[in-house]
């Protein structure tokens, strides 16, 4: 079969993406595919057209790719792609969006707050910032509503630290959120067709907790899966994950990010005990330190029979 391995792009996670391509690349080598790399340039549907793919393999991360963009490109060239639809990726790469559709479906979800740069300038919203620190506690969480790989994600310990860790987020998206905490640990899920591989637990270096920089280095962050969970947390943190997977109307593969809180200490983090969901990755890091081939792995599911297994799912 003719696939097409879309990877690279413009965005932030380029990088990333090539690593992720790259190892697809050599799988589907080794299955005997006939394979095209394509790095996603402004060249990418004339390339596609003149190769006439049988399905395209989406390896790509962040805006253009994870969005919807690329997909709905794929569509009008009547090209079968992995991973979930257009819809589907254009609600996961929007965190606002996510938690608002996982909030209606009854998932625990941090609470949280989102502005539009606007807001700041034109409706005085950093007026509200004591308000905010008064429903959410501290410390603060603020992200930019879209991008991953913790790109732009800052801690505020304090109401002075907000607008600093605003402006960082600002540089990202013109959207951010400003989510209550959840002390505890965290896990990611990777689901393959609606059925979730062993869950992750990132295990940061001590005193690492609140600084990607460093957690993002090699060796800082150790990885355990299956998580050392009970049997009633493991069946909490599948639910929650199945259940996000489908309000999101995930297909083919993605991975669910979520915090499972202590459930104790003071105020705010009283109430984030379970599963808490952040986010949904539309389409996950497929390279070989990634969370997912890492599950999938603990899953007895081979690197290579996984990728076969999302070109199945593509076709169908
Ligand atoms: N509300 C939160 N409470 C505690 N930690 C958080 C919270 N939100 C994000 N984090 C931390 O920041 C990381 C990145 O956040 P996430 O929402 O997954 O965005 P992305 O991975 O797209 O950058 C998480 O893996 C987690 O370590
Ligand atoms: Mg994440």
């Amino acid at each position: 079969m003719k696939v097409a391995v879309l990877m690279g792009g413009r965005s932030l996670e380029r990088a990333v993406s090539l690593r992720s391509g790259a190892r697809v690349e050599d799988a589907l080598t080794d299955l005997g595919h006939d394979v095209v790399a394509i790095d996603a340039d402004e060249s990418l549907v004339s390339r596609l057209k003149n190769e006439r793919p049988d399905v395209a393999f989406i390896a790509l991360h962040g805006p253009g790719g994870e969005d919807g963009t690329v997909q709905s490109l794929l569509e009008l060239l009547g090209i079968p792609y992995t991973g979930p639809g257009v819809a589907a990726c254009v609600l996961c790469m929007d965190k606002v969006q996510s938690k608002h559709r996982m909030r209606e479906a009854g998932i625990p979800t941090p609470d949280w707050v989102a502005f539009g740069a606007a807001a700041f300038r034109e409706l005085g919203a950093a007026d509200a910032i004591a308000e905010i620190e008064a429903g959410l506690g501290l410390p603060l969480v603020v992200k930019p509503a879209s991008q991953g790989s913790a790109l732009g994600v800052r801690f505020a310990g304090s109401a002075q630290e907000v607008p600093q860790a605003l402006i960082a987020a600002l540089s990202y998206d013109d959207r951010v959120l400003i989510e209550r905490h959840v002390r505890g640990r965290e896990l990611a899920v990777s689901i393959v067709a609606g059925e979730p591989l062993p869950i992750v637990e990132a295990i940061p270096e001590s005193g690492d907790e609140f600084n990607y920089d460093a957690r993002y280095e090699i060796g800082r962050t150790a990885y355990a899966c299956p998580a050392d969970l009970g049997t009633e947390q493991t069946a909490a943190v599948l639910d929650a994950s199945v259940r996000t997977w489908e309000a999101l109307g995930c297909e083919g593969f993605a991975r669910v990010d979520l915090m499972l809180g202590q459930g104790e200490g003071d105020g705010a983090d009283a109430a984030g005990g379970g599963p808490q969901v952040l986010e949904v990755n539309s389409i996950p890091g497929l390279t070989d330190t990634s969370l997912l081939p890492m599950a999938a792995e603990a899953a007895g599911l081979s690197f290579e029979r996984f990728v076969e297994r999302a070109l199945e799912l593509a076709l169908s």
